[in-house]
């Protein structure tokens, strides 16, 4: 078991504590290759997913998680719920928690919000998701589908390409890759590359032929459409021929490189259809594998003694 209440980020997570969630994820695989999918562990709980922002995969699959488990499963639709009305999201946790929630999954647009419900609950805190903050379960299947292609993360030469001053899901990517031992390199232009994380013990490149040559992993990321006004790069076409994933690109990788992104993608920006369709894609086995990483990561917290 863990031992913590809550999930809130890979930050606060040691090498080991990441491992024992891997490990438990790979017990999970095998149940949901079964024909009956469902175990009874957490039967009599109750998890709520609260999601102020989009999502597919991640929602998607905390569901299912929590359903495998035989939790009770209420899936909180924000535009219909109170919230319109002016409640505030402590009061609304509070709420949901009167109700019965022993899980509450949030996706938040505002860094920080899953660890100031976390010190106000009693129940169990999962981070969805919090503005450029952390994804810490994102981090988690990534470092699952890369260990199950690779045998290790230790040592392997991961190149993450794009927009990391903005997504949470490279910070999350970056603190679990360092811990397990993995070279990270981060590519993209500097302004989308901050100090801050250019001093975490990784490897910068401004030119994208350089750094993914020779890499183990690609990963690249979405470009967030909603910042493209704010003048971090020129124009997507611009973005795409500089930073795009491509054939010719993918081609300076090493022979077994795989190709990652966490979703959703921007086809012929950030990576064209024969790069995400072809044999190094790994895109939608990451899909799967966040459905059994969920289930470990309520499993795990649910030792938590109050
Ligand atoms: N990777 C990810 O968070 O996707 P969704 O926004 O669809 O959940």
């Amino acid at each position: 078991m863990l031992n913590k209440k809550d999930l809130l980020g890979i930050k606060e997570l040691s090498a080991e504590e990441i491992t024992l969630i891997l490990d438990t994820a790979g017990g999970f695989r095998d149940v949901l290759g079964r024909d009956i999918k469902k175990v009874p562990t957490l039967r009599g709980k109750t998890t709520v997913n609260l999601f102020f922002e989009p999502s597919t995969r991640t929602r998607t699959s905390f569901e299912l998680a929590a359903k495998r488990l035989s939790t009770d499963v209420i899936n909180f639709s924000v535009p219909t719920s109170s919230v319109v009305k002016g409640e505030s999201l402590i009061d609304t946790a509070l709420t949901v928690q009167a109700l019965g929630a022993d899980f509450i999954i949030i996706r938040h647009s505002s860094s920080g919000v899953p660890h100031l419900l976390a010190k106000k609950l009693r129940a169990s805190v999962i981070n969805a998701g919090d503005g450029i903050n952390e994804h810490p379960t994102q981090a988690l299947l990534d470092a699952f589908t890369i260990r199950e292609k690779k045998g290790t993360i230790k040592g392997l030469h991961i190149a993450i390409v794009g927009d990391i001053a903005h997504s949470r899901v490279a910070k999350s990517n970056i603190y679990s890759l360092i811990k397990l031992g993995a070279r990270v390199r981060l590519i993209g232009p500097p302004t989308l590359i901050p100090a801050e994380i250019a001093d975490m013990n990784v490897k910068v490149f401004h030119k994208i032929e350089e750094g993914l040559k020779g890499a183990d992993v690609l990963m690249t990321l979405r470009i967030q459409m909603e910042r493209q006004d704010k003048g971090f790069f020129p124009s997507t076409e611009e973005y795409s021929k500089n930073w795009g994933l491509t054939p010719d690109r993918v081609a300076l990788a090493k022979e077994d490189a795989i190709v990652m992104h966490p979703g959703p993608m921007n086809r012929g920006i950030e990576i064209v259809s024969e790069i995400a369709d072809g044999p190094r894609s790994v895109i939608l086995e990451q899909v799967t594998n966040g459905i059994a990483v969920r289930m470990a990561v309520m499993y795990l917290l649910s030792g938590y003694r109050r």
